[in-house]
């Protein structure tokens, strides 16, 4: 069955600059993390790539480790590709990442220049890409020499193999040092990729100032609190939720009583606005103009269509403001 998509697919979505670079960035981002890999349904995953791309999602973020097993979700977003989605290959962002355990030996993660250079051709092998268009430090590696892991990411824009380079988890200190070779090596910092959630405000103190000043950009992972900012928590743990699930970085243990009462009087406010909880928790990280991006996960595509259209209502009061800071003290 040949894919068509939408017509109006770029009617709605907004499209914000990376920074002080030319590349553009839809508000709402997919990211591969969950429910892509092996142990998941093809069909699904096609399905929410296909709806994502119809709805003005341009950008699809994935890391040689996403799975399970690790490399599965890359090898879904490859057989994807090769079965229709390639023709709009010059319409979308792919990004990807290496830092994190990948395989066996001293060579299989972190930072160094051996490590970067074999994940990015391994992970070029699993898509089918001849580059991406974003390649990310997945995390900082306190001992390779940033100078090191900086060179090689500069290396792999100069060999064609992506077009830009973004740092993942590296805090307000460790970024600014990084962005500043970068620049030296001519191959600035496009982007970084934090947590950032109504839950989780770290970078709030110091990192977003960093990559202001740097005119870097911003796209912030697990905006929902990996599903805990939505209204699915509040009558207990469904049977198909991450929560439930045996892989992953949600245990049910992390669904307090105390979480669980900020998580209905947000809810309350959220129905106040006319939202669902997902799309005020999104509108709310929009709210600051230095974030390029949000980086939605997704189990169906119900909840790609429910959190896009957050961007129907991304003003708040002060007042709304207020209960918000209120409530989550
Ligand atoms: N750089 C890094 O170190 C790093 C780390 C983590 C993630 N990431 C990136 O960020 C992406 C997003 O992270 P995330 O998946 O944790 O983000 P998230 O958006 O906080 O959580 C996604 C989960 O929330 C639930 N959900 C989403 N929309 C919903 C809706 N409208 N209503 C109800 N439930 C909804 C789904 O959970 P159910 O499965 O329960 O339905 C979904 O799997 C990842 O895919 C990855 O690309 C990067």
């Amino acid at each position: 069955m040949t894919y068509l998509p939408a017509e109006n697919r770029y009617d709605s979505m907004k499209y914000n600059r990376t920074g002080r670079s030319g590349l553009k960035l839809p508000a709402i981002s997919l990211g591969l993390w969950h429910n892509f890999g092996g142990v998941d349904t093809l069909e699904n995953s096609r399905a929410m790539i296909y709806k994502a791309f119809d709805l003005g999602i341009t950008h699809f973020d994935l890391a040689n480790n996403y799975g399970p097993p690790p490399g599965s979700a890359e090898e879904t977003f490859g057989t994807i590709l090769k079965q229709g989605f390639k023709a709009y290959r010059d319409e979308i962002i792919v990004s990807t990442k290496a830092g994190f355990y990948m395989w066996k030996g001293p060579y299989g993660e972190w930072g160094s220049r051996k490590y970067l250079m074999a994940s990015l051709d391994q992970s070029l092998k699993r898509m089918g890409l001849e580059y991406v268009d974003i390649f990310y430090h997945h995390r900082p590696d306190p001992d390779t020499p940033l100078e090191e892991t900086m060179g090689a990411l500069d290396h792999i824009v100069r060999k064609g193999k992506a077009l830009y380079i973004g740092l993942s988890n590296y805090n307000a200190d460790q970024t600014s040092k990084a962005i500043q070779i970068l620049r030296q090596l001519g191959t600035p910092c496009l982007i970084h990729q934090p947590s950032y959630s109504m839950f989780n405000r770290w970078i709030e103190h110091g990192l977003l100032d960093v990559l202001d000043k740097e005119g870097a950009g911003c796209i912030v992972y697990s905006p929902l609190a990996q599903g805990m900012l939505t209204d699915k928590y509040l009558k207990g743990i469904p049977d198909s939720s991450r929560a439930a699930k045996p892989h992953g970085f949600l245990n049910e243990k992390d669904i307090t009583e105390e979480r669980l009462d900020k998580i209905r009087k947000l809810n309350d406010l959220a129905q106040e606005r006319d939202q669902s909880l997902a799309q005020m928790a999104i509108a709310w990280i929009l709210r600051d103009s230095r974030i390029t991006s949000v980086l939605v996960g997704a189990s169906r595509v119900a909840q790609i269509e429910d959190n896009v259209a957050a961007l129907r209502n991304l003003d708040f009061s002060q007042e709304e403001l207020s209960r918000i800071e209120e409530i989550l003290k």
